[in-house]
């Protein structure tokens, strides 16, 4: 019985305490990218998103009616993108209303497109005609959108580390000489303006120098004896903080530090060719893990403190036909939906946390199964087998204010909820008394698991079999989360 029992302790702390766990709304996008010959119809994409996972927006790089289509109704917030040949038509404002008219109109607001991307990375093409025209596509477009009377569509563009002339230390970062009175001051005072962000698409894993052994680690967010700006004496210890901060400082530059960053584009390899330093599994998991908690965090970055950065995870698929093996392999699920870095019930320990911080398993965990699932459940379990499954829920004579009271109380309490607001996993069926039994039994969960973390004014009870209908439906978190 022993054995069992530590294992059982040893347990729990991983999962019910993983870091993420303290974070209200973790909120996940992912680039939806489609260079593939073997990915799933986008409606069978639509509803895996919307029903096993926390994905709340996805990034597309063209307007593909059928993805615009399958999403609809969803609450799945949707990035379209510009094709880069579009944009010197786009300039003059009936091409811009052509456009409109035929991408975001047919589809507005039942899918909810909030973002066009005009373009993707325009200056790393040198094409100087295509460039020139940028911010004036932008504002035809945005003009375009407010003569439909569209108002809740930004317009912006994403764009490499590589509009920066320097970009170490942090502090010394500057757009390109040139471009930054001519292309981005305008574009950041279109930006402000329009209350919309500047996309930016920092990729540490290109920022990795074998010849520097800590540099992994740095850009894994791992462990690592920091980088100092001498400058301003601040110390960096990862180098996607280093990256953003870098181009936070090419704005400030030009005035417009107040412009808001969003990253479009960020992400890890899990395979490459023979050799690649950086590429793999394990550094992938972390990479991604690590970066969702850390830009949900709202410990910002040294020189942007207590910041949180919407972000989008390149990719959420492995897609077949790019060009090289770690192009082909930045996804976080395979075209049959299977997670990337699941290695079944063997699964490594950190790379399950990956998922938990990805998919938001912990709150799954949460609600309570798992307690009993991990390896110590083969056995006789703890205290005598199926007394370890403990779930809180509602009394069943309780009123709606006091399941109200106890939501408000528990969701203000640190745990995520998340799950049970609109377009999460767990809002349906849309209850007090259905999101009351999540909310409570979250509490009770993270708690501790005593009979007073149930109590919530005589309106919980501790229940032995599992009430939750949600968690039935995330059959697929659940083997996750196991
Ligand atoms: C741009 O507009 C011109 C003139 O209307 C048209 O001939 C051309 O095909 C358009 N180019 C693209 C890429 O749509
Ligand atoms: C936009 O709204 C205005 C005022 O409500 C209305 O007069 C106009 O017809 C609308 N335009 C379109 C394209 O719906
Ligand atoms: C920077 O932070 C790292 C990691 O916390 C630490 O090891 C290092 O000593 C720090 N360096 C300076 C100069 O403060
Ligand atoms: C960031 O948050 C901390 C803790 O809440 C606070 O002490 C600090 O003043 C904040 N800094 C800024 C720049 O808002
Ligand atoms: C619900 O029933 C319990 C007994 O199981 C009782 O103690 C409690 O007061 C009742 N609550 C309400 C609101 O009626």
């Amino acid at each position: 019985m022993l054995l069992p029992l530590l294992l059982h302790l040893l347990l729990l702390p991983f999962f019910f305490f993983t870091p993420s766990y303290s974070t209200t709304t973790a909120t996940i996008g992912v680039n939806y990218g489609t260079v593939a010959d073997n990915l799933p119809p986008p409606t069978t994409v639509a509803t895996f998103l919307r029903s096993q996972t926390t994905i709340n927006r996805i990034k597309i790089f063209d307007t593909n009616p059928d993805i615009l289509r399958a999403f609809a109704g969803t609450g799945i917030s949707i990035t379209v993108t510009v094709g880069n040949g579009d944009i010197p038509n786009l300039s003059k404002l009936p091409a811009a209303q052509s456009w409109v008219s035929t991408n975001i109109l047919p589809f507005h607001p039942k899918t909810a497109i909030n973002r066009i991307a005009v373009g993707n990375e325009i200056l790393a093409t040198s094409d100087k005609d295509l460039i020139a025209h940028t911010v004036p596509a932008m504002k035809a477009l945005h003009q375009a959108l407010t003569l439909a009377n569209i108002t809740t569509v930004q317009v912006s563009t994403p764009h490499s580390l590589g509009i920066l002339t320097s970009s170490e230390p942090p502090s010394s970062g500057q757009f390109r000489p040139g471009y930054d009175k001519a292309i981005f001051a305008p574009m950041l005072d279109f930006l402000r303006q329009t209350k919309s962000p500047f996309l930016v698409n920092p990729y540490p894993f290109f920022g990795i120098d074998p010849n520097r052994p800590d540099s992994l680690n740095w850009a894994l967010f791992k462990p690592n004896g920091g980088v100092l700006d001498s400058v301003t004496g601040l110390n960096y210890t990862n180098m996607f903080d280093a990256q953003m901060d870098a181009v936070f400082s090419a704005m400030k530059k030009l005035g417009y530090d107040d412009v808001e960053l969003v990253v479009a584009e960020t992400g890890w390899p899990s395979a490459g060719d023979p050799g690649q330093p950086g590429v793999g599994l394990d550094n992938a998991a972390s990479y991604n893990g690590n970066l969702i908690r850390h830009v949900n965090s709202g410990q910002g970055t040294p020189l942007m403190p207590n910041r949180t950065f919407e972000t989008f995870v390149f990719s959420l698929f492995n897609e077949n036909l790019k060009p090289t093996i770690s192009e082909q392999n930045y996804g976080l699920f395979k075209p049959d939906l299977k997670p990337v870095y699941d290695g079944g019930r063997k699964v490594k320990r950190h790379m399950l946390k990956t998922y938990h911080n990805i998919l938001g398993c912990e709150t799954v965990q949460a609600m309570g199964p798992t307690v009993a699932q991990g390896p110590s459940s083969s056995g006789s379990g703890v205290g005598g087998g199926s007394s370890s499954k403990k779930w809180c829920v509602p009394k069943t004579n309780a009123s709606e204010k006091q399941l109200q009271a106890n939501i408000d109380f528990a969701c203000s309490s640190g745990i995520d909820c998340g799950p049970i607001k609109d377009g999460g996993p767990c809002f349906k069926p849309n209850t007090v008394r259905s999101h009351a039994a999540y909310a409570m039994n979250a509490y009770f969960q993270a708690s501790g698991r005593h009979a007073f973390d149930c109590d919530f004014g005589n309106t919980g009870v501790i229940a032995y079999t599992d009430p939750s209908k949600c968690y039935q439906q995330n059959n697929f978190l659940k083997i996750l989360c196991e």
